[in-house]
């Protein structure tokens, strides 16, 4: 495997050993100090970033290599023709990290690039946040066994990896959007054809989703690059809210998850993020460790 574009390249297996190997990092992070001395990756980035940049940056350097962080519109990317500009960049460094608009432009790079080309988000995916989440839960639960996963809010690109992360180790995952907001069409047929509808249920009803999840897990109503549809969205997503009154409608008191950052108020509410069950900082933490685990599996 060259790249990571999205969790559904990998198998199961693949995901347990990036599992098992970041859980190794974490533990002790000095054992893997020099693996990657002398590489360089190159960020590149079109759109914002806290978590992703910095846990990438810092996890290169922690593991003995080198990150160099580029804002798409300081290159020449804008003014070239992105195999070209993809085709320069790897005489330079040893790996891609990109967070892109448009899904089919990592494609594109994936194509033109002989080094590996990370998806650091974009419309469709997120699976570094996912991988990273992951290990929170297993850290949590220890195993996925028993394990039950709502979502309520926007099918979103973290929405999408979730499915995909959750559908391939056999969580069931119930999906509360509303109508139009659906996860991405492509990922609801990924499921189907490889057999595990069984483990996703996609609904319009925030309190069913909720109702026997051991997890809860939103994300903002307004994507990076939705910022034109934010009236419209704010008035779609009003019942989609994660606060108190929908947690009291689960048997099971969920851990919160939120990959951040979070419109407080907005799609969840200050006392839900602020809880004792919120996993919203250990999950931030975890990103260091499974970027690190991704970069080394990838190298
Ligand atoms: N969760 C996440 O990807 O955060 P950033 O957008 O800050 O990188
Ligand atoms: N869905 C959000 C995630 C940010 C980490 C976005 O794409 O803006």
């Amino acid at each position: 495997m060259k790249d990571l574009l999205t969790i559904s390249e990998l198998s199961p297996e693949d995901i347990y050993a990036l599992l098992d190997l970041a859980s190794k990092i974490k533990a002790d992070p000095d054992r893997f100090r020099s693996r990657l001395t002398n590489k360089t990756l190159a960020l590149l980035f079109q759109k914002t970033s806290t978590r992703t940049r910095l846990s990438f940056e810092s996890g290169m350097y922690q593991l003995g290599g080198r990150a160099i962080y580029l804002d798409w519109r300081t290159t020449n990317i804008h003014l070239g023709s992105l195999p070209d500009e993809i085709r320069c960049i790897e005489l330079y460094v040893d790996a891609i990290m990109a967070r892109v608009y448009e899904h089919k432009s990592l494609e594109i790079m994936s194509k033109a690039a002989s080094i590996p080309v990370i998806n650091g988000l974009s419309d469709k995916f997120h699976p570094c946040q996912i991988l990273s989440d992951l290990l929170t839960m297993k850290e949590i639960f220890q195993d996925f066994d028993t394990l039950n996963v709502a979502w309520v809010g926007d099918g979103n690109n973290v929405c999408n990896s979730l499915i995909l992360g959750c559908t391939q180790l056999k969580i069931p995952i119930h999906v509360a959007t509303p109508p139009r907001y659906e996860p991405h069409i492509d990922v609801i047929e990924w499921v189907k054809s490889h057999n595990k509808s069984q483990y996703l249920k996609i609904s319009q009803d925030p309190k069913l989703a909720v109702k026997e999840s051991d997890i809860l897990y939103t994300d903002t109503f307004v994507s990076m690059g939705q910022e034109d549809e934010t009236q419209e969205r704010m008035k779609i997503f009003q019942s989609f809210q994660v606060n108190h009154q929908l947690i009291k409608e689960s048997t099971k008191n969920p851990y919160i998850m939120h990959c951040l950052p979070a419109h407080r108020g907005v799609e969840i509410t200050d006392d839900v993020l602020d809880s004792k069950k919120s996993l919203v900082f250990h999950q931030a933490e975890n990103r260091l460790h499974m970027q690190k685990a991704i970069l080394l599996f990838l190298f």
